[in-house]
């Protein structure tokens, strides 16, 4: 992977937990340089001691890149330590801060500053997230290039048209796999009440859910089609689906309404 500037300049993670750790070993298992990256993290993992990377040493003056992975809630407080590299065009600033918006990364860094707005998700920890990233003014094709392959590194990228559209995406992808994990819980909880034991159950569940969704994504059919192509005429799925599809009770009326709360609550979290 061409890690561009980067290999020179170097790159600041500001917070290197669940987030911040497995974009970083992405990076370095495609050929990054530990020495290139500077870590700042009050309790840095185990593995980072020996990992080669500079951890809470005296930051570059001009680097390509700073990741800020910390949680929203402490990044008030964090970013105070790397906003002297704000208010350049030479340090591009990628956040991936749920519902922190751009406005209040300009406020502290300086509305000259390249900031990079990311959106990922929890499979990020096995390579298959998938983010969505938006920048302000300042950032330049390169510099949207450069932080879909920092991206990348955990999984599928996809660029936004403007910033607005963060919260109907926090509430597909960024929420998205808990859903389907309470998918997994309450299917094999249905297994369960229809006799099964609750490890076999779970078992069940779990594949079917992890293969459903390895062969959405493998085929040329539409999701539509693969659900019809599972369904005989009045079998058992599609005694299933009647309830699963129903306009007023089912995953139409459901799934809709709880989007909604998540996009809502991401607006304003925002605020
Ligand atoms: N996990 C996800 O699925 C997900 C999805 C989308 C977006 N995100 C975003 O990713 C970011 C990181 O989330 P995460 O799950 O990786 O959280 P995390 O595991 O808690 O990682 C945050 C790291 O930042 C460190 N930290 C705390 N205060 C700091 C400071 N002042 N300076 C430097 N580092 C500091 C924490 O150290 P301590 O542990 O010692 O506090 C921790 O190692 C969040 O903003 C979140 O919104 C996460």
């Amino acid at each position: 992977m061409d890690f561009g500037e980067i290999a020179g300049r170097g790159l600041v993670l500001l917070g290197c937990g669940k987030m911040g750790g497995a974009m970083l070993e992405g990076w370095l298992a495609r050929g990054l340089d530990p020495g290139s990256v500077w870590i700042i993290d009050p309790k840095p993992a185990d593995w980072l001691t020996n990992a080669g990377v500079n951890l809470n040493a005296t930051l570059p003056e001009r680097p390509a890149f700073v990741v800020l992975a910390v949680k929203p809630q402490m990044m008030g407080e964090a970013i105070g330590q790397i906003a002297p590299l704000g208010g350049s065009r030479d340090t591009v600033f990628l956040s991936i801060a749920a519902g922190t918006t751009i406005a209040s990364f300009e406020a502290v860094l300086g509305g000259e500053t390249p900031i990079i707005r990311a959106m990922p998700n929890t499979p990020a920890a096995v390579g298959r997230g998938i983010t969505a990233l938006v920048g302000n003014a300042r950032v330049s094709a390169e510099n949207l290039a450069m932080a879909e392959t920092l991206l990348s590194a955990v999984g599928q990228t996809v660029r936004l048209d403007d910033e607005g559209q963060m919260d109907a995406v926090t509430a597909v992808s960024g929420s998205g796999p808990a859903y389907v994990f309470h998918l997994i819980e309450t299917l094999a909880a249905a297994g369960e009440t229809e006799g099964l034991p609750a490890d076999l159950a779970l078992k069940l569940a779990r594949a079917t859910v992890a293969g459903a969704g390895a062969l959405a994504e493998a085929s040329d059919d539409g999701p539509g089609q693969l659900r019809i192509n599972v369904t005989s005429p009045n079998g058992t799925t599609q005694a299933a689906l009647e309830v699963l599809m129903d306009e007023t009770s089912g995953f139409p009326a459901l799934l809709p309404k709880a989007v909604k709360a998540a996009a809502d609550r991401s607006r304003e979290l925002g605020k």
